[in-house]
């Protein structure tokens, strides 16, 4: 490290990231999964490094390893994920919600594992829904007494196809009302797009666009995109600033 270097813009900022896919056990080797591999999580939590952040990353199952210099929290499960989010919440400036965390969770888990029977009885999975930590988050911000709310910025990230009822952008508006959160990486996904991948291309909605201008797009590799996306939010951290 350069001792002259100026300090960066996230200096004396505490980001907190999530990143990877929860994993929802059935029984002691069996879970539910999903195919994050934790890399846009990862380059987050890289580029607020750089920007000079300190960084507490909570992660899920990752497929590649968790940057070095971060504060690291391994969690399993979406209800360990939401744990881990609300204890770090309250002490950071910035919640990065990338985490791929499961809707759903096995009603019971068994403690042996489940077996084959002779009498054909096969087993019915019943799931329960998980919380939803984001939108939890802010609901736990807009209790606090004006002033001292914190994260003064949660951001939320969507992966969406699209149908033939909506479009990949509509899906996105309407799931950043729904969550409330000040800022929605979108991510257009197909089957071969984005999972694992290391391009991408994302689009950056806030609740201030206004309906006649295209949100910002970008695209390039999961580093190239976390830049960017950190760039943003030191720009609305600044414009934050009473
Ligand atoms: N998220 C969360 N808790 C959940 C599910 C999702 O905090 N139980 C977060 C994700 O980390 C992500 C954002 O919410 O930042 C959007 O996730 P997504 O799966 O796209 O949203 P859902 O509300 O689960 O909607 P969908 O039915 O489209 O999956
Ligand atoms: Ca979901």
């Amino acid at each position: 490290e350069d001792p002259a270097a100026l300090p960066g813009p996230l200096h004396g900022k505490t980001v907190t990231v999530t990143a990877g896919g929860t994993r929802e056990p059935l029984d002691p080797v069996r879970f539910l999964g999903n195919r994050s591999s934790g890399k846009q999580g990862a380059a987050l939590a890289r580029a607020a490094l750089d920007a000079g952040a300190r960084v507490r990353f909570i992660a899920a199952h990752m497929d590649v390893p968790a940057p070095d210099g971060v504060e690291l929290t391994r969690v399993e499960t979406a209800l360990e994920l939401r744990e881990a989010v609300h204890a770090a919440a309250v002490d950071s400036d910035v919640l990065i919600m990338a985490a791929a965390v499961a809707d759903f969770r096995p009603d019971t888990q068994s403690n042996t594992k489940i077996k084959k029977r002779d009498d054909g009885a096969d087993p019915v999975i019943t799931l329960v829904r998980n919380p939803d930590i984001l939108a939890e988050a802010v609901q736990q911000r807009s209790k606090a007494a004006a002033g001292t709310a914190r994260p003064a910025l949660i951001v939320g990230f969507a992966a969406e196809t699209g149908d033939g009822s909506a479009d990949v952008l509509d899906y996105g508006r309407q799931k950043l009302k729904r969550k409330g959160c000040d800022l929605l990486v979108l991510n257009r996904v197909g089957t071969s797009l984005v999972f694992g991948q290391d391009s991408t291309e994302v689009t950056l909605l806030s609740p201030q666009d206004s309906e006649s201008v295209p949100p910002p797009s970008y695209t390039g590799t999961k580093t190239d995109v976390a830049q960017r996306i950190i760039g943003r939010i030191e720009q609305e951290l600044e414009a934050a600033l009473p």
